[in-house]
C-alpha cells in the first residue's frame, strides 16, 4: 500500500470551497483505488491568520510542511484583509522559493464540454514548462529618486544551471508525451539574457536528437495561441514570458477557473506544491458557485508526480464526462454549484 501524507492549505476565499472538493474526490480515488491511501492534515493559513499572529504561517511552518509528500494548495490573498503582497509573499511565494520548486507546470488542453472562445479550437493539448526560480521575477535592482528625475531598474537573472534545468525538463516531458518542444524567446529584442537563452536550448536539443526543437518570439507564439494552438506540444518559457502565456492558456480553455498547475521540486529536497492557476476570488467566495475542477485537476497533476498515471488519467476523463453532460458551474455558461459537480464527479468514479 502505498501511503501519501499530504499538507493542504486551503488558503484564503474559494481556495477553502474547491481545496474541500477535490480533498473529497482524491479520497474517493483512494477508496475505488486500493493500493494508494491519502493522509491530509489540514493547516489553517490564511488571511485571518495573519491578522491574528502577524505573520502568515508560524515560526515553524516550513519545517512542519517539510515532513510532507506533497503540499495541496488552493489560494493565498483577501485584499480586504491584508495587502497582497504580504499574504503570497508570506506563503505561496515563500514556499516555492524555499522549497526550490524550480518548475511551474502548466497544462492548456481542449475539455469536451467546455466552449473555448477561440473559434476554432481543434484539439489543442499544450502543456507550458515555466523556469519557477529566477529570469524577470528576480529581486536584483533599485530604484533612485522621485518625480520627474525617478528611475527604476530590475535586473533579469538567467543562470545557465536554472535556464538548463527547465529545458531538460521540458525535453523529459516531451519524450514521455511523444511531442515536441518550442523555446520561448525575444532574441531579437532582448540581447543578453535571450540569446543566451537560445544557445542553451540549442545545447539541451543536442542531448535529444530524436525530439524535434524550436524556438517561436513570444509575441508571435502569444498569437498563435489564438490562431493555432495545436502547433504545440511541450513550451518551455521564462518565468514572465510563462506566466503571461499560460494566463492565455487558461483563457482559450474556457475559464480560469479550470486551470490547474503544479511548482516542482525537481532535487527531491523538498516536497512539491499543487495549486491551481486562479486566485482566491473574493467576488464569489462563500457562494458555493465557484468551479472546482482547476482544484480538481490540479490533483490529477499531483497523482502523476506520484507515478499514478494512470488514476490521473481516469479522473481526467471522469471530470470530462461530467462537464461534456453539461454538469457546469457559472463561469463556463452553467447553473450547477460547486456541490454538484464534485458530487457527479465521485459518483462516476465510484
Ligand atoms: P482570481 O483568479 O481570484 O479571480 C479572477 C476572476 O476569475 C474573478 O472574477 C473570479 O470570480 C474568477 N474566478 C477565479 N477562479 C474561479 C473559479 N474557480 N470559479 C469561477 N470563477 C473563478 O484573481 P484576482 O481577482 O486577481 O485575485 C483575487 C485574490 O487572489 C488576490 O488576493 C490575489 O492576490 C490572489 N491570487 C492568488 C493566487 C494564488 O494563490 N496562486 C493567484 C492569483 C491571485
Ligand atoms: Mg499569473
Amino acid at each position: 500500500m502505498k501511503q501519501l501524507k499530504i499538507a493542504n492549505i486551503p488558503g484564503d476565499g474559494i481556495g477553502k470551497e474547491v481545496v474541500a472538493a477535490a480533498t473529497d474526490i482524491l479520497k474517493t480515488v483512494s477508496e475505488v483505488h486500493g493500493g494508494l491511501k491519502f493522509e491530509f492534515t489540514e493547516f489553517q493559513w490564511d488571511c485571518r491568520y495573519y491578522l491574528e499572529h502577524g505573520a502568515m504561517m508560524p515560526e515553524d511552518g516550513m519545517e512542519r510542511l517539510s515532513q510532507f509528500d506533497g503540499i495541496f494548495l488552493g489560494a493565498v490573498g483577501d485584499p480586504n484583509l491584508v495587502p497582497d503582497h504580504v499574504s503570497l509573499w508570506g506563503l505561496l511565494i515563500k514556499i516555492r522559493r524555499e522549497f526550490e520548486q524550480s518548475i511551474n507546470l502548466r497544462p492548456a488542453k481542449v475539455i469536451k464540454g467546455i466552449r473555448s472562445p477561440l473559434l476554432n479550437p481543434k484539439d489543442f493539448d499544450i502543456m507550458v514548462v515555466r523556469e519557477n526560480s529566477e529570469g524577470e521575477y528576480s529581486s536584483i535592482g533599485g530604484s533612485m529618486y522621485r518625480g520627474d528625475d525617478e528611475i527604476a531598474i530590475q535586473n533579469a537573472v538567467f543562470s545557465r544551471k536554472a535556464t538548463e534545468r527547465a529545458m531538460r525538463f521540458a525535453f523529459e516531458l516531451a519524450k514521455k508525451r511523444n511531442g515536441h518542444v518550442t523555446s520561448a524567446t525575444k532574441s531579437n529584442g532582448i540581447i543578453y539574457s535571450m540569446p543566451f537563452w537560445d544557445r542553451v536550448f540549442e545545447d539541451v536539443a543536442k542531448d535529444y536528437p530524436d525530439i524535434q526543437a524550436d524556438s517561436q518570439h513570444i509575441d508571435a507564439l502569444a498569437a498563435f495561441f489564438v490562431t493555432q494552438p495545436d502547433r504545440f506540444d511541450v513550451i518551455v518559457a521564462s518565468n514572465l514570458f510563462g506566466d503571461i502565456l499560460t494566463d492565455l492558456g487558461a483563457a482559450i480553455m474556457g475559464s480560469i477557473g479550470i486551470a490547474p498547475a503544479a511548482n516542482i521540486n525537481v532535487n527531491g529536497k523538498y516536497p512539491s506544491m499543487f495549486e491551481p492557476v486562479h486566485g482566491s476570488a473574493p467576488d464569489i467566495a462563500g457562494k458555493g458557485v465557484a468551479n472546482p475542477i482547476g482544484q480538481i485537476w490540479t490533483a490529477k497533476m499531483m497523482l502523476d508526480h506520484f507515478g499514478e498515471e494512470e488514476l490521473g488519467s481516469v479522473l481526467l476523463n471522469t471530470i470530462e464526462s461530467v462537464t461534456n453532460d453539461g454538469f457546469l458551474t457559472r463561469d463556463i455558461g452553467g447553473r450547477h454549484t460547486t456541490q454538484d459537480v464534485t458530487d457527479e464527479i465521485i459518483a462516476r468514479l465510484k
